[in-house]
């Protein structure tokens, strides 16, 4: 098959890009390195790699009608949430618009498509206080990011209903794993956590700690877009993507402290704007198509430390 992975050199990308090949497709990318590293992504040849913006509306309708891609998996975004509250309208084109136009490349110019897979979010739901978050219940989107994933999800949804656009859409919640960049204030906070331990420095807490999240490897990340991308049943549907349970962040910095032996400084500073206090996921819908997390938070942690130590040594 001809995959396009958008986003495909950054964190959870690169996952599936080595997956999609590791399986013999081929992959291609678009990618504008803005968060991304090529570096993540070394197996892509380069007449396969586009450092391109998915805004470039007439490029990307470019790309499709010439590739005729039989598979999408678009993770091409602004993904923190900060940024987008920050930058709501440039953060709009790219998490609203640029999706929009890929979908419409599809309709207008790829006969051959067989799935759009589209990277929603968690953060949909908002301060839900009903927990787990299921699929069936209300959302409440309470910043720019939360609002331009539902909207994303939706246009996905709607283009199969419309136009019989083969698409699914998936909301990841925490996910976490080797090739998380941990380099901004912004990024996901067990890259924070593990390279703050690593390199030994402290580790902020915005709030107590006590917050929760479904914190997902990034493996089982990619099994459940590998499932849903062959499966018919999953067609003009959305589906959380965790492990369905919660930990605190409190709890998650503990055990990585056991785990790796290590006593580091802690701040504990105002809670973020627009911050989430409890998050965790119902996977009943996914579990029915075959779906089970085979990371635990704790078998998650010890790969990822695994993973990164390695990085560290060079092995
Ligand atoms: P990431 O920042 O590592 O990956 C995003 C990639 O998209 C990067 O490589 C970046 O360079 C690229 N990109 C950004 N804007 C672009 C543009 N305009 N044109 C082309 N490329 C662009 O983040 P990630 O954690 O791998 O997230 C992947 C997707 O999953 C995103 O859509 C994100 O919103 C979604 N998501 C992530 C999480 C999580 O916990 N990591 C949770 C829910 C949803
Ligand atoms: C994350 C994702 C977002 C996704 C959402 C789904 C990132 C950067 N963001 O948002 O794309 O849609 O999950 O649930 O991956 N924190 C600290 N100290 C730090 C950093 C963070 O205490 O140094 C706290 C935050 O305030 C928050 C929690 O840790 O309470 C998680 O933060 P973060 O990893 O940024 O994730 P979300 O905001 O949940």
């Amino acid at each position: 098959m001809n995959v396009l992975v958008t986003g495909g050199a950054g964190f959870i990308g690169s996952h599936v890009v080595e997956h999609y090949l590791n399986h013999g497709h081929e992959v291609f990318v678009i990618d504008n390195l803005s968060t991304g590293n090529r570096e993540n992504i070394p197996f892509v040849k380069a007449e396969n790699f586009f450092e391109e913006d998915i805004c470039d509306l007439d490029l990307v309708g470019n790309i499709i009608k010439e590739y005729q891609f039989d598979l999408i998996i678009h993770l091409a975004a602004v993904v923190s949430v900060v940024d987008t509250i920050n930058n709501p309208v440039d953060s709009n084109e790219v998490n609203i618009t640029a999706t929009l136009n890929l979908l419409e490349s599809n309709r207008l110019y790829n006969n051959n498509i067989k799935r759009i897979i589209f990277a929603s979010s968690a953060a949909v739901y908002g301060n839900n206080t009903q927990l787990p978050n299921s699929i069936m219940k209300l959302v409440n989107p309470i910043s720019p990011y939360a609002i331009q994933k539902y909207a994303g999800e939706q246009y996905v949804k709607q283009y199969s209903n419309l136009y019989d656009i083969p698409t699914t859409a998936l909301r990841f919640f925490n996910v976490y794993g080797p090739r998380q960049d941990p380099k901004s204030a912004y990024s996901g906070v067990l890259s924070i956590m593990q390279s703050s331990y690593l390199d030994e420095k402290p580790f902020t807490f915005f709030g107590d700690g006590t917050q929760t999240r479904d914190f997902v490897y990034v493996k089982d990340v990619v099994q459940a877009i590998s499932l849903v991308a062959d499966s018919d049943n999953a067609i003009g549907h959305v589906f959380n993507v965790g492990t369905g349970k919660p930990s605190s962040l409190m709890e998650v910095f503990e055990f990585l402290g056991n785990v790796l032996e290590k006593d580091i400084s802690t701040n504990f500073v105002n809670e973020r704007e627009g911050d989430i206090k409890h998050s965790y996921a119902d996977i009943q819908e996914l579990s029915n198509l075959g779906y089970f997390p085979k990371y635990s938070i704790e078998e998650g942690l010890y790969s990822y430390i695994n993973e990164s130590t390695k990085k560290e040594i060079g092995v």
